[in-house]
């Protein structure tokens, strides 16, 4: 057997059709290029048309099929419409990366009703209403890979967590919760755990050089994360090669959880 023959054995994602949330950005973006290199068929979704379109055109030149669905994952209805258009258009997804989330930073005492429901509606019930619309037709069909971005805050408060911690937490605790439900059929369940990384969500922190070197040296690297950092571990997660882990939180954060 050649060295790409196993590889490609054990990490190949050729025939497997992917749905990304958040995948016209930072990491979502970064994971859905990765798992369309790999060789699945991948749908992105978010909001914004001009930064998908983008997404698509930059990833269809380099030989991906991709394709996105626009739509506001802030409502129970907007899930569910975006769940049907996105089933659409490869079929029913195989993989599921939940990476669209916002961070909305009031003050604990401030923290108004519609920060909480905006929050926990994105990042916490938009994963759960995906998860129930596709996990048993995955288990159904003897294979499925459901991935969730969480964040340090899921394990530690950090610069106001305010609304955001509680999403994160509860999403992990999700994360078991799916894991133990359908892993008895071919179907793993895990999180990624993204410490901070230079994207979009972190512009007003990014734009403080003094604050991104503190926490760059709160690290065992040396340096903030990148949403490239990100695509190993998703075609990992995402591939047959990781069929014994479920339930899982994976750190990828160059050390800052345990330093
Ligand atoms: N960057 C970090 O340091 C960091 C740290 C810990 C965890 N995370 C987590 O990692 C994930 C990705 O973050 P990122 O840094 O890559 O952020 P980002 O660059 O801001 O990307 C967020 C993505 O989510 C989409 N989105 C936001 N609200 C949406 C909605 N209501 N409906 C549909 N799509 C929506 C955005 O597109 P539209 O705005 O066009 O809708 C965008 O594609 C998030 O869950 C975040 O909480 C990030």
């Amino acid at each position: 057997m050649t060295s790409q023959a196993y590889l490609s054995d054990l990490f190949s994602l050729d025939g497997r059709t992917a749905l990304v949330t958040g995948g016209s950005s930072g990491i979502g973006r970064a994971v859905a290029g990765a798992l369309a290199r790999a060789g699945a068929r991948v749908v992105v979704v978010a909001r914004g048309k001009e930064q998908l379109a983008d997404t698509v055109s930059e990833l269809t030149a380099q030989g991906a099929q991709v394709s996105y669905v626009a739509g506001d994952l802030g409502s129970r209805a907007g899930v569910r419409a975006v769940a049907e258009e996105a089933a659409g258009v490869f079929g029913e997804p195989d993989i599921l990366v939940n990476s669209a989330g916002i961070n909305l930073r009031p003050p604990m005492g401030e923290l108004g009703e519609d920060v909480w429901d905006t929050t926990l509606a994105v990042n916490l019930e938009a994963p759960f209403l995906l998860g129930q619309r596709f996990g048993p037709g995955m288990a159904e069909r003897g294979f499925g890979r459901i991935i969730h971005v969480t964040s340090q805050q899921a394990h530690r408060a950090f610069v106001q967590s305010g609304a955001y911690g509680v999403s994160k937490g509860a999403l992990e605790s999700l994360a078991r919760s799916q894991a133990e439900a359908w892993s008895p059929y071919g179907v793993t369940v895990n999180t990624l755990v993204p410490g901070f990384v230079m994207t979009p969500l972190n512009e007003r922190l990014a734009s403080d050089p003094e604050k991104v070197a503190a926490l760059a040296a709160r690290t065992m690297t040396g340096r903030n994360g990148l949403a490239e950092d990100f695509e190993g571990a998703a075609v990992f997660l995402a591939s047959r090669a990781s069929a014994y882990v479920t339930g899982q939180s994976l750190f990828v954060d160059g050390g800052l959880s345990v330093h």
